[in-house]
């Protein structure tokens, strides 16, 4: 089969298409056919290892997974014989968690993994994009903002995956939604149900007057120092990329002005976790609650121009590899 490959970290090149060996199901495994997957800012970091940290994860020297990718949106192949909930011919979406290797014609996943059946009306490029935005985005605000209805909440980064999921999202929780975005994303987000949208190239938002219960930095390019004076009392900052400023401010705890300052892993969450929101996602797709947002469309040969394409930090949703 044919698969996306990288034995060595390094620039968008080193990711070749290669002919490698089809996966055959385990008794407990589900093989998909491939359909669709996304690159993410996190799949480049796997590929490129910076930050460094990725090395401990994936590899001193080089990739232990040299198949990237974490998003299924696919068609069942087979399944293993012990396998009950799933039969050749479904369509599934998920990940292949705990390792990549997503960007291949056939992949293996546990049966209970985070798999489920796709709703009917969702096609396989809307299904590889929503995955890897919805499990980051929803533990953000479920579990650490706990967003409840009549809140206010500013997302920075508003535009990207995990931006446009948390805008949807956030709203279907009842919360009134600030989104912060550059000028050409501003009718995108509007459409996506913001209440207020901030064009960042106008105006710095850590000075503006309101103050949210949470402000959600959702591409980690602020900061909780210049958020602070914009979060009530008892309000959260939450970012999504790490750095030693934010490790600082959680070992901290509650500032005295009763605010505080969390990162979440939540990519890094056990299968089982998001197996479970995947079945949440599924239902909040077919309510009509959430719509992908898809930037632009790559068949496997050209995976590298997705990964350069990703990593210019410039895209509105997701990014999206076409496999069959
Ligand atoms: N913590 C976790 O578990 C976890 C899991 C997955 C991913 N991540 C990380 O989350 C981050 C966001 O991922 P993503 O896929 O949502 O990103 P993305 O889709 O690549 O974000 C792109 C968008 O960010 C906006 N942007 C660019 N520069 C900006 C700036 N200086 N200030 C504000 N917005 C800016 C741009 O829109 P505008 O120009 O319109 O603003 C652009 O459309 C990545 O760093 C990723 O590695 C973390």
């Amino acid at each position: 089969m044919k698969a996306a490959y990288v034995d060595r970290y390094g620039p968008p090149e080193v990711i070749e298409v290669r002919e490698v060996a089809a996966p055959s199901p385990g008794p407990h495994d589900v093989l998909v056919r491939q359909m669709a997957s996304s690159v993410s800012p996190a799949d480049c970091a796997f590929r490129s290892a910076d930050p460094f940290i990725v090395r401990l994860f994936d590899g001193l020297t080089k990739p232990k997974n040299p198949i990237p990718g974490g998003a299924v949106a696919g068609v069942v192949d087979a399944v293993g014989a012990a396998v009950a909930r799933f039969a050749p011919g479904d369509r599934v979406f998920g990940t292949t968690d705990p390792k990549p290797g997503a960007m291949a014609e056939l992949v293996l996943v546990p049966e209970d993994g985070a798999l489920v059946a796709m709703p009917d009306g969702l096609d396989f490029n809307q299904a590889g994009g929503l995955t890897y935005s919805f499990l980051t985005a929803m533990p953000f605000l479920r579990n650490e903002a706990k967003l409840q209805p009549g809140q206010t909440i500013l997302i920075n980064g508003a535009a990207g995956s995990i931006g446009t999921i948390a805008v949807q999202l956030a709203k279907h929780m009842g919360a009134k939604v600030t989104a912060v975005c550059s000028t050409r994303n501003i009718e995108l987000v509007r459409t996506l149900g913001a209440d207020i949208v901030i064009d960042r190239t106008k105006m710095d938002f850590t000075e503006g007057a309101a103050k949210y219960d949470t402000v959600f930095d959702a591409v980690g390019k602020s900061s909780y120092r210049a958020c602070r004076g914009i979060l009530k009392s008892g309000g959260i900052y939450l970012t999504t990329v790490p750095s030693f400023a934010i490790l600082g401010h959680m070992l901290r705890g509650k500032h005295a002005d009763g605010t505080r300052a969390k990162l979440a892993t939540t990519g890094l969450r056990p299968t089982a976790d998001k197996a479970r929101d995947m079945v949440v996602l599924r239902e909040l797709v077919e309510a009509g609650v959430l719509r992908s947002v898809i930037d632009r469309v790559y068949p496997l040969r050209e995976i590298a121009e997705a990964h350069r394409y990703v990593e210019t930090g410039t895209k509105a949703g997701d990014v999206i590899v076409t496999i069959a």
